[in-house]
């Protein structure tokens, strides 16, 4: 495949394998070894880059960005981040006078993120930084480095755009062609986010062999909002989900905040999410406690499924070969909405437990309850003998308390390396008391400690 973009602000153009990571590429093609390998697999942050596109600067993992994803944008490498004539970045002033970096290895990727950070004037800090792993200086000089570069201006060299845009055979703009392209090739496989698929070739060195690519196809990249609901195109980034999530259901963003790292949700899309059928993914559960519907197509025809009915059994889902996953709707109110995200490390962990409630109580009585759990099933599912012990009952922390035992006739969850079936089956319940304590206008934050 031809791929065209900016390196460090020049033009290349490379003939390239679908699957190469760019990681690879910086570093075996092109001699750029200050980007790092650490995990191959997009948890340590070490292989961050700047990519660029007509709308956003993100630092992303280079280790699971496969180069056609690249076509017609701009990366930065470290290498790419002090100016022309070697002056330093604020950053990298920062981390030098906040003693940041030991021995250096995760330096790079820390630069990346902090300087995509700092061009987009962000000051969370923690967030930002989240999906990158130091594993001697610590984070205090990180974060006050990042602290301090806050004030200074962003330098131009970082204020470029975009290559210009050029087709790409591999990567449909349109949905019309993507579909008509995808019926017609039913074996090949969709490349959205690749934070799945990417793992797939880096960990599994497995080999693909028709792709196509999603990135470039806007018509997937929308979100259209009604009156009452709201539609995510299947390639939204799970970081634009965030963002529209905090105007209209808080408590979802609050666990999408938690969702891979800065670098993951950069890449992710909410389509991916739903296609891949994992048990553990994190926005099923949600999307199911708001009655959410699915948007599937197949060549030219369309169709729409509650999300719930889309996951049939453990790895088998309501797709037919070929056909793609082209967005998702929710309400756009639901109050009582609220997401619960359990994992062993607080940020960039796959969950063991995810949890979603949504309950609506009138005269004090419970009118409806729709809960849905990630990680207790083959696949993400709703706890429909919970919700019947609830429904019609006073909403009293009496009924809650009775309903907790219903769990254990909904789900059978298994043990493995992030909880023991009896850990998730006990989490679960404890997550309703936990809701009901926060509905009732309880502290459950687990924040709450923090200045
Ligand atoms: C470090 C790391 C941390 C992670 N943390 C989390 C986490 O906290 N929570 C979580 O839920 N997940 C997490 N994930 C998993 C992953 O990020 C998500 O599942 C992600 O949303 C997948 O989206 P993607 O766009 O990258 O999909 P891809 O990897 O591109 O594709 C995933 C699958 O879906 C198919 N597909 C993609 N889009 C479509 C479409 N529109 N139509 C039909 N099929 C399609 C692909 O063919 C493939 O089978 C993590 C992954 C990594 C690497
Ligand atoms: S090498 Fe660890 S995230 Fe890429
Ligand atoms: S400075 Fe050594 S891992 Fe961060």
């Amino acid at each position: 495949m031809k791929v065209t973009f900016l390196l460090n602000g020049e033009t290349v153009e490379v003939e390239t394998p679908a699957t190469q990571t760019l990681l690879d590429w910086l570093r075996n093609t092109r001699g750029l070894t200050g980007t790092k390998e650490g995990c191959n697999e997009g948890d340590c942050g070490a292989c961050s880059v700047i990519v660029t596109d007509a709308t956003t600067k993100r630092a992303l993992n280079a280790c699971i960005l496969f180069m056609p994803q690249l076509h017609g944008k701009s990366v930065r490498t470290v290498e790419g981040i002090a100016g022309p004539n070697g002056e330093m970045h604020p950053v990298q002033e920062a981390m030098i006078a906040h003693h940041g970096s030991q021995c250096g290895f995760c330096t790079p990727g820390f630069i990346a993120a902090m300087a995509a950070g700092h061009a987009n004037g962000r000051t969370d800090h923690d967030d930002v930084l989240a999906g990158n792993l130091c594993r001697c200086t610590g984070y205090a000089p990180i974060i006050r480095a990042a602290m301090a570069a806050e004030i200074a201006p962003s330098p131009d060299w970082m204020n470029e755009r975009a290559a210009p845009e050029a087709p790409a055979p591999f990567a449909p703009e349109s949905l019309d062609a993507l579909a008509a392209w995808y019926a017609a090739n039913p074996d090949a496989t969709v490349i959205a986010g690749a934070t799945d698929v990417g793992l797939w070739v880096t960990k599994q060195l497995r080999d693909l062999d028709a792709v196509v690519f999603l990135n470039r196809c806007r018509d997937l990249q929308q979100i259209v909002a009604s009156e009452e609901t709201i539609t995510f195109g299947a390639g939204v980034t799970m970081v634009d989900v965030h963002q529209t999530l905090k105007i209209y259901h808080p408590s979802y963003a609050k666990m999408v905040r938690r969702y891979g790292s800065e670098q993951v949700r950069g890449a992710a899309t909410i389509g991916g999410n739903i296609a891949n059928g994992s048990p553990i993914g994190d926005n099923p559960p949600a999307l199911i406690a708001l009655g959410a519907t699915l948007h599937l197509r197949h060549g030219e025809v369309t169709r729409t499924i509650p999300l719930q009915d889309f996951f049939i059994a453990y790895g088998k889902q309501d797709r037919a070969k070929g056909e793609l996953v082209t967005g998702v709707t929710i309400p756009k109110s639901a109050p009582a909405l609220r997401v619960y995200k359990l994992s062993k490390r607080f940020d960039q962990d796959i969950s063991a437990v995810c949890g979603a409630f949504n309950v609506t109580v009138e005269d004090e009585k419970v009118q409806s309850a729709v809960i849905a759990f990630g990680g207790m099933a083959g696949t993400p599912a709703r706890a429909k003998a919970v919700e019947a012990a609830l429904v019609g009952r006073p909403w009293t922390r009496e009924t809650v308390q009775d309903a907790m035992p219903a769990f254990a006739a909904d789900y059978n969850p298994m043990s493995d390396m992030r909880a023991s079936a009896a850990y998730r089956l006990e989490a679960a319940q404890n997550m309703l008391l936990r809701y009901f304590a926060e509905i009732s206008g309880q502290a459950t934050s687990v924040l709450e400690v923090q200045p």
